[in-house]
C-alpha cells in the first residue's frame, strides 16, 4: 500500500483534485461557531458586508467557496483550498512553505492575501465580500488534515467504504463520518453541532485548550515559547495592516499563524487518518477507525470556528478574545 501511495502522490499531488473540503455540514458548523465569539465590531462588520443570501451568518456564508470554485468564473480558486504537503504519513509528517506553496497558489498564501483584501478600503463592496466569504471557508479548510496533505490528491484517490457505501478517504472524512456523527448525536443540523461544540468550547472538553488554538505558538518546541517575538495572530495582522508582509498580486509571503495551524493540522495525518489499511479494512464509519476520528473532527471544527472569530476579532475589534 506504502509503495501504491507513494506513487499515487508523485504522479497526482500536481493534479489539484480538491475535493470538498469539509463538506457543507463541517463549514456551516465552523461558521455557527465563530458567530458565538464575533466582538461587537466584527460582528457588525460580517452583518454588514455579507449580503441578503447569507442572512449575515458566517454560517450560511461558510459554502459559498466551494459551491463557485467548480464555476468557470472561480475555477481559478480551486487550488487555494489546500496545501499540497509532500511529506509521508504515517511516518513523517510535515509542511514546508517553500516546498509545499512554492507557486504561493495554497492555502497559506490565500489566506494572507483575502486577509489583506478584507480591509483594503480600496476594494468595492462586492470584492470585500468575497475576501471574507473566502476567510470564512479558508480557516476551516486549514484544520482538515487531507486539505494538508498530498498523498493520493489529499486522500482523493483512496477507495474506502462508509458504512458500507464507496467512498474515498477525503470525502469521509470531509463528510463521510462527520454526517454520520452529527445524525447520530447532534441532532442532524450544523445548527445544533455548532451549539454543542460551544458549549465544549465555554466550559466544557475544550475550555482549558481553546486559548492554545489562537496563540500560533508550537507548544511542544519550547525554544518557541522563550522566543520575544512569538508569533501571534495580531502580529500576523499587524504585519499585513502596516504593509509590512511582503505582499503584492503576484508574491504572498504566508503568515505565520496559518503555518503553524497548518502544521498542527497535517499531524493528525500521521496519528490517525493513515492508520488504516484500504485494501484489508476499508471500512471507515464503523469501529475502531470511526471511534478515533470523530473526536479529532469535533476538535478540528471547534479550533477553526474559535479561529476565525479571532481572527476577525483582532482585525475588526483589536483583541481575539471580546467579551
Ligand atoms: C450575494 O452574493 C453572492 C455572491 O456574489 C451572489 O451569488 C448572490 O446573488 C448575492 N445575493 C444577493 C441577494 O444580492
Ligand atoms: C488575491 O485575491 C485576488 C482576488 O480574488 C486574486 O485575483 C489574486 O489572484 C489573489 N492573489 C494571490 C497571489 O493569490
Ligand atoms: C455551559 O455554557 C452553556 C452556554 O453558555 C450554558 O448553557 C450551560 O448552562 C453552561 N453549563 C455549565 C455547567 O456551566
Ligand atoms: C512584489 O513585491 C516585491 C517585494 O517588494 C518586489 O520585488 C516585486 O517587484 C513586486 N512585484 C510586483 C509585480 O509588483
Ligand atoms: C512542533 O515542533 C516539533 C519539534 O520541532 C515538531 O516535531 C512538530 O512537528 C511541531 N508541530 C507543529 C504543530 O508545528
Ligand atoms: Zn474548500
Amino acid at each position: 500500500m506504502k509503495s501504491n501511495l507513494l506513487a499515487s502522490c508523485v504522479s497526482l499531488s500536481l493534479l489539484a483534485v480538491g475535493g470538498a473540503a469539509w463538506g457543507n455540514v463541517g463549514h456551516q458548523t465552523i461558521g455557527f461557531i465563530a458567530q458565538n465569539f464575533l466582538g461587537p465590531k466584527a460582528a457588525a462588520f460580517v452583518q454588514g458586508h455579507l449580503n441578503a443570501s447569507f442572512d449575515g451568518s458566517l454560517g450560511i456564508a461558510a459554502t459559498w467557496a466551494d459551491q463557485v470554485k467548480s464555476t468557470p468564473p472561480f475555477e481559478w480558486s480551486k487550488n487555494l483550498h489546500f496545501v499540497d504537503a509532500e511529506d509521508d504519513p504515517p511516518v513523517s509528517c510535515s509542511v514546508e512553505e517553500t516546498r509545499d506553496c512554492a507557486d504561493f497558489i495554497c492555502i497559506l498564501a490565500a489566506i494572507a492575501n483575502y486577509t489583506a483584501r478584507v480591509v483594503d478600503p480600496t476594494l468595492p463592496p462586492e470584492q470585500t465580500m468575497e475576501a471574507l466569504l473566502f476567510i470564512d471557508h479558508f480557516l476551516g479548510d486549514i484544520t482538515q488534515p487531507l486539505h494538508v496533505e498530498a498523498i493520493a490528491a489529499g486522500g482523493n484517490d483512496i477507495d474506502a467504504l462508509c458504512s458500507g457505501e464507496s467512498t474515498n478517504l477525503h470525502a469521509a472524512w470531509d463528510t463521510g463520518m462527520l454526517v454520520k456523527n452529527v445524525d447520530a448525536v447532534h441532532g442532524g443540523t450544523s445548527e445544533q453541532y455548532a451549539a454543542d461544540l460551544t458549549i465544549e468550547i465555554i466550559n466544557g472538553t475544550f475550555s482549558g485548550i481553546r486559548s492554545e488554538w489562537i496563540t500560533c505558538i508550537n507548544t511542544t518546541e519550547p525554544f518557541f515559547n522563550k522566543r520575544a517575538d512569538m508569533p501571534s495572530i495580531e502580529r500576523d495582522i499587524a504585519n499585513i495592516i502596516q504593509g509590512r508582509q511582503f505582499f503584492n498580486d503576484s508574491t504572498i509571503t504566508p503568515l505565520e499563524c496559518p503555518l503553524v495551524w497548518a502544521r498542527d493540522t497535517n499531524a493528525f495525518d500521521c496519528s490517525t487518518v493513515f492508520s488504516f489499511e484500504p485494501e484489508t479494512d476499508p471500512e471507515l464509519c464503523e469501529g475502531t477507525y470511526f471511534t478515533n476520528a470523530i473526536p479529532v473532527i469535533d476538535l478540528q471544527l471547534s479550533k477553526a470556528g474559535f479561529r476565525l472569530a479571532a481572527w476577525l476579532n483582532v482585525l475588526f475589534d483589536g483583541a481575539p478574545l471580546v467579551s
